[in-house]
C-alpha cells in the first residue's frame, strides 16, 4: 500500500516513520508513506503557499495553484492512481467502516490543510474524499493523516502478525463491540486480583467470560453501538 502524504510541515511525520509497527511495514516494503512538500510548488518568487480570504475574515488560506499542481505532479510518481483524501473538519467522519473502505486502495494521497483550509476550487478540481477524525479541531490535517496512516495499515495484509489481524478490531464488520478487559502480571496488584477464569486455562470459558467482559463495557462505556 502507498501513502504520499501532502503537506507544509514534513518534518511532523519523521518520528512517527520510523518507530513500531510502521517501521517494520516500511522496511518490509508493505507499506510506503512518501512525503512531499506543498511549498515545492509554489509559484512565486517569496514561496508563498497560502494568502488572506476574500470577504475578510482571521487566518489564511490554502491557494489553489501550489495545492492542485502538487497533487497532479505526486500522482505521475506512481503508474497506481491514488485515491485523493483531504483531512478537513469539514470531512465525513472516520470510522473503523471508512477506514475498511479506505485501505480497498492499493495507493491514498493524503492533504493536509493548516490555516483555515483549502480554497473551494481545490476541492471542486481534485474532487478529494474530505475526511475529518472528530467534531474538533486541532492545529491542521498532518495528525488527521497520521490516525488515517496508522488506522489503515492495520488492514493491510502483513502489517500485523497473522493472530492479531485488525479484522477483528473493535468497529469492525466483524466485531461491533469493545475490546474485552485484559490482565498481565502480577496475579495481584493493590488487592486485586486476575479473574480466576483466565488462569485456568479452560479456553471455552475463557473465550465466554471474554464475551461477556466485552458486553459490559460496551453497555457501560458505549450503548449507542448495541442499537446500531
Ligand atoms: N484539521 C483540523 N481539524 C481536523 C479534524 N478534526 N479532522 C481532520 N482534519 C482536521
Amino acid at each position: 500500500m502507498r501513502f504520499d502524504v501532502l503537506t507544509l510541515f514534513p518534518e511532523m511525520f519523521s518520528g512517527y516513520l520510523t518507530q513500531s509497527l510502521l517501521k517494520l511495514a516500511i522496511e518490509r516494503s508493505i507499506v510506503s508513506v512518501d512525503l512531499h512538500n506543498i511549498r515545492d510548488w509554489a509559484q512565486d518568487k517569496h514561496h508563498s503557499v497560502d494568502d488572506r480570504p476574500y470577504g475578510g475574515g482571521p487566518g489564511m488560506v490554502i491557494m489553489p495553484g501550489p495545492a492542485v499542481e502538487a497533487v497532479e505532479a505526486v500522482q505521475k510518481l506512481d503508474v497506481t492512481p491514488g485515491r485523493v483524501v483531504m483531512l478537513t473538519p469539514q470531512g465525513r467522519p472516520l470510522n473503523q467502516r471508512l477506514v475498511e473502505e479506505l485501505a480497498t486502495h492499493p495507493r491514498l494521497l493524503l492533504m493536509c490543510g493548516r490555516y483555515e483550509g483549502f480554497d473551494q476550487r481545490v476541492i471542486d478540481i481534485l474532487e478529494p474524499e474530505e475526511v475529518s477524525i472528530g467534531d474538533f479541531i486541532i492545529n491542521g490535517g498532518e495528525v488527521a493523516a497520521m490516525v488515517v496512516i496508522d488506522s489503515v495499515i492495520r488492514l493491510v495484509p502483513g502489517v500485523l502478525g497473522d493472530e492479531d489481524s485488525g479484522r477483528y478490531d473493535s468497529f469492525s464488520t466483524g466485531n461491533r463491540l469493545l475490546e474485552f478487559a485484559q490482565y498481565t502480571r502480577p496475579r495481584e496488584y493493590r488487592g486485586l486480583q486476575v479473574p480466576e477464569v483466565l488462569l485456568a486455562g479452560d479456553h471455552q470459558k475463557i473465550a465466554k467470560w471474554r464475551e461477556e467482559s466485552s458486553l459490559q463495557r460496551t453497555r457501560k462505556q458505549r450503548p449507542d453501538l448495541l442499537n446500531e
